[in-house]
């Protein structure tokens, strides 16, 4: 019956949710790019606004010593559960904008998915609970309590969340916290994310002579930072696919052989995993599956690379520096500073004599896994089952969400990862998109979990 109430409101405004979701889309909230500051409070002020507009009895913007914090609340009764909602407004940068097939910032609809930045991470998947409030207000079906807490920061390491969120414990006490920024496997085969992995993300710098040389007159001669920065960081990993850092596996969680099957039963296309990104191979570490290299396994890369001369035509030159940003993901229970230690010590060790190192530590986060024999797991799964009308496999997701561990360490609550995004939907990169599916689907998955979670608690 009530399901019935809440799809058939779903499907009447569908048009309104998803002109509204635009409006937010359009704006910039870049949170790496000081330059987008006055969109990102924009978007936090629209976010609120919103909230109100759903049936939020409160909500405001709370200032941080960075972005501001949106926090909303509607309560209802006081001894009935609360349901705390976690989300961002704040975007990755959307460069390279020429590599867009449309603008960025104009979201458009093609071929049944939104495309703009921020489509599904994490505006997109945010605003499924907005919209799940208010329908269910609406429908007079809001079961229980709900709090919300949208940062404008996640995209840059959450720094000022974690002070907020332990100079607010009382006020975000709650049941469960509930997240919209993960995925699943497939539309066919719906997941609910149980791990995240952690992060240490750093950038180092190589110096060799006090200046720019010329490549004739000391080359061969002289150490070449590009050329030394190449070789240390191709140190970094063997031919096993193994990070070579001393003690950087000695806190890796080791799972059964039965944890790894059941995380391995899952469906898997390797053809359709490279067909998707155009690749005719995959790499990672021996004896391990796909699966398991995002999920259970910590990976080194390099995001960025830079030094010397990169302009048109060729300029013959010894470069002075070279730099390059390298990130960590790491598994329970790695530590992020312990491993931002080993790898400084590591990468200071293996530099050859005649360059000069720094590293510096710029963000990174704890790794997380949540419960499955939690009633917030269970009714999340009884929502997919729902929704969808399938059982939702457990699976764990390569990203990281830096603030979760803090949130069970400080507020002592369990997390529900309740994404809707998929690998495909191009997170981070050009042509970011967001299914039209999962967006109204998600919104009818989130109503389904309020109603079995308040039904589970009794
Ligand atoms: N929503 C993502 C994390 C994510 C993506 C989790 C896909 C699971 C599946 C989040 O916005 C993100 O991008 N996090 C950053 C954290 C960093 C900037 C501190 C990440 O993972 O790189
Ligand atoms: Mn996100
Ligand atoms: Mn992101």
């Amino acid at each position: 019956m009530e399901k019935q109430a809440i799809t058939s409101y779903i499907e009447k405004n569908k048009q309104r949710f998803l002109d509204e979701l635009f409006e937010l889309l359009k704006l910039p909230s870049v949170s790496a790019d000081k330059k987008f500051y006055g969109d990102v409070i924009q978007t936090a002020e629209m976010v609120c606004a919103r909230l109100l507009e759903a049936g939020c009895d409160t909500a405001e913007l709370v200032e941080t010593k960075g972005n501001p914090v949106v926090y909303g609340e509607k309560i209802i009764d006081p001894n009935l559960p609360t349901v705390v909602v976690y989300g961002h407004y704040d975007v990755q940068p959307a460069d390279p904008y020429e590599l867009w097939d449309n603008p960025p910032f104009v979201p458009v609809v093609k071929n049944e998915k939104i495309y703009a930045r921020g489509a599904c991470d994490d505006k997109g998947q945010m605003y499924m609970h907005v919209k799940a409030l208010q329908t269910m207000v609406d429908t007079g079906s809001l079961p229980c309590n709900v709090k919300f807490m949208i940062e404008g920061e996640e995209e840059v390491g959450s720094e000022n969340l974690g002070t907020f969120v332990c100079e607010h414990k009382e006020k975000l006490s709650g049941d469960v916290i509930l997240i919209s920024d993960t995925s699943i496997l497939s539309n066919e085969n719906p997941s609910i994310c149980v791990g995240l992995r952690g992060l240490s993300y750093v950038e180092v710098e190589i110096t060799g002579a006090n200046r720019d040389l010329h490549s004739g007159v000391y080359g061969g001669a002289v150490a070449n930072p590009i050329n030394v920065l190449s070789d240390m960081i191709s140190s970094l990993i063997d031919a096993n696919g193994k990070i070579t850092i001393p003690g950087f596996y000695d806190k890796v969680a080791i799972l059964t052989d039965a944890e790894r099957a059941a995380m391995n039963s899952a469906p898997f296309n390797l053809e359709e995993y490279k067909a998707d990104l155009d690749i005719s191979d995959i790499v990672g570490e021996d004896g391990y599956t796909t699966f398991e290299r995002v999920g259970i396994r910590p990976a080194l890369d390099v995001n960025g690379i830079w030094g010397g001369y990169t302009g048109d035509g060729a300029k013959t030159v010894l470069p002075s520096k070279a730099y390059a940003k390298i990130s960590m993901r790491l598994v329970p229970d790695q530590d992020n500073e312990e491993i931002t230690k080993l790898f400084t010590n590591h990468f200071m060790a293996i530099a050859p004599s005649g360059v000069k190192v720094k590293v510096t530590a710029l963000h990174g986060g704890q790794p997380a896994v949540t419960k499955t024999d939690s009633l917030a797991y269970n009714a999340a799964s009884l929502a997919f089952i729902e929704a969808w009308g399938k059982e939702p496999i457990p699976a764990r997701d390569g990203g990281s969400i830096p603030i979760v561990a803090l949130f069970k360490e400080v507020l002592k609550t369990d997390v529900v990862l309740l994404g809707f995004g998929l690998d495909s939907d191009a997170i981070h990169s050009p042509n970011e998109h967001y299914g039209l599916f999962n967006y109204y689907k998600g919104i009818e998955t989130i109503a389904m979990f309020y109603k079995h979670f308040v039904a589970l608690k009794n």
